[in-house]
């Protein structure tokens, strides 16, 4: 049941630190190795891996996408991301070296069935994460890491999100750790800052008030951009299609870099445009690039809404709206700067009078192609 909450999405949003808690126990033995007792893949093949191909669709792509930083980066395996239903109906390059990631919450998704089969068919090992036990996806693969995030009932996903980025994390961790790319203090730590994630989502949440106000007032808007980099890529997609599927917004994502190749041409006087800003402790100059890319829509009248770092004074100046969390490093980000979105799609469509949990047109599971 909602548990007091105005829908399920609403009590969802404010299940996510727990679901991504539960997604992360069990996980380490007593010598604090990392133990993935779900995965049946003999540990000689995993070794020999040379390519890691993400299958998943809408939000579950998302979390995919997410994932093939923290992956590449921790792993140095290449990792392509693509939506089962692309990747099933071309002839992609799969073979006993690469290792297919489907990722899916209901675990039931038609499309992205058929590209669990088609990988396999090829040879290619599948390890699913997937939500839901007992559903059809992790029965056809080859190894299951479930996310343990709890039934998810409205139909736009939140806690699935954060759990199956969690869960491609640790899945990234045990990777790196079999192939010896990370020390494993190294991967410990990494661990510790996701098991710290739950409080700073809660921290997260608690400042929800306002991203709900900034939301009523939004109501009559007719589209409303965001733009990330990096991690804050495929947050801003998310942070696109949950507005697009709850409150019948048009709504796009772009990667912040992309601007001045296009997208720079739709900005005018008061144009709503979300800027999911990194860390400005992280290393390059993600965090420089993505604040000039402010000033740069502002210049041109966009309304600023920015999503930044507790303590970045950098981006005040540029932001007609700030919504801030909690410092992490850039890869934990999308766990958090991904809580004020949700929320913001959440309360425009209830100021609309819209039913956040049950959007026109869409199942909760696409069990068709
Ligand atoms: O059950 P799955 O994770 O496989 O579902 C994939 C998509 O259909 C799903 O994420 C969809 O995009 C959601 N409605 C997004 O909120």
């Amino acid at each position: 049941e909602k548990g007091g909450f105005e829908s399920f999405m609403d009590k969802e949003i404010h299940d996510q630190p727990q679901a991504v808690g539960d997604t992360l126990l069990g996980r380490t033995d007593v010598d604090g190795r990392l133990i993935l007792d779900d995965l049946k893949i003999d540990e000689a093949v995993l070794r020999s891996v040379d390519k890691i191909v993400v299958i998943a669709c809408g939000t579950a792509a998302y979390a995919g996408h997410v994932a093939k930083y923290a992956i590449e980066h921790w792993c140095r395996i290449p990792v392509e991301v693509e939506l089962a239903h692309e990747f099933r109906y071309r002839d992609p390059v799969v073979n006993e070296k690469t290792l297919v990631v489907a990722i899916t919450q209901s675990g039931e998704t038609m499309d992205t069935l058929m590209a669990v089969r088609h990988a396999r068919e090829q040879g290619a090992k599948v390890i699913s994460i997937v939500n839901t036990n007992g559903s059809t996806i992790p029965r056809e693969s080859d190894a299951v890491l479930y996310t343990h995030a709890g039934p998810e009932i409205a139909v736009a996903s939140t806690k699935a999100f954060l759990s199956q980025i969690t869960a491609a994390y640790v899945l990234g961790l045990y990777l790196a750790q079999l192939r010896g790319n990370k020390f494993p203090d190294e991967i410990a730590l990494l661990m510790d800052e996701l098991r710290d994630m739950p409080r700073k989502i809660q921290t997260v949440i608690e400042r929800g008030e306002y991203v709900r106000s900034t939301a009523r007032s939004m109501k009559d808007a007719s589209s409303v951009l965001f733009l990330g980099r990096h991690v804050g890529f495929p947050v801003a997609m998310e942070g696109a299609l949950k507005l697009k599927e709850l409150a019948y917004i048009h709504a796009e994502g772009f990667a912040a870099g992309e601007l001045k190749h296009g997208p720079i041409a739709l900005i005018d006087e008061g144009q709503p445009v979300f800027v999911v800003v990194p860390s400005p402790r992280g290393r390059d100059s993600l965090h420089s690039k993505v604040v000039s890319n402010i000033q740069e829509i502002r210049a041109r009248g966009a309304r600023t809404l920015v999503i930044a770092e507790d303590g970045d004074d950098s981006v005040k100046a540029f932001a007609d709206e700030i919504f801030w969390i909690p410092q992490v490093p850039t890869l934990m980000q999308p766990l958090l700067a991904t809580v004020p979105l949700q929320i913001f799609a959440m309360a425009l469509a209830t100021a609309k009078g819209l039913d956040v949990d049950q959007p026109r047109n869409l199942a909760k599971s696409v069990t068709v192609e």
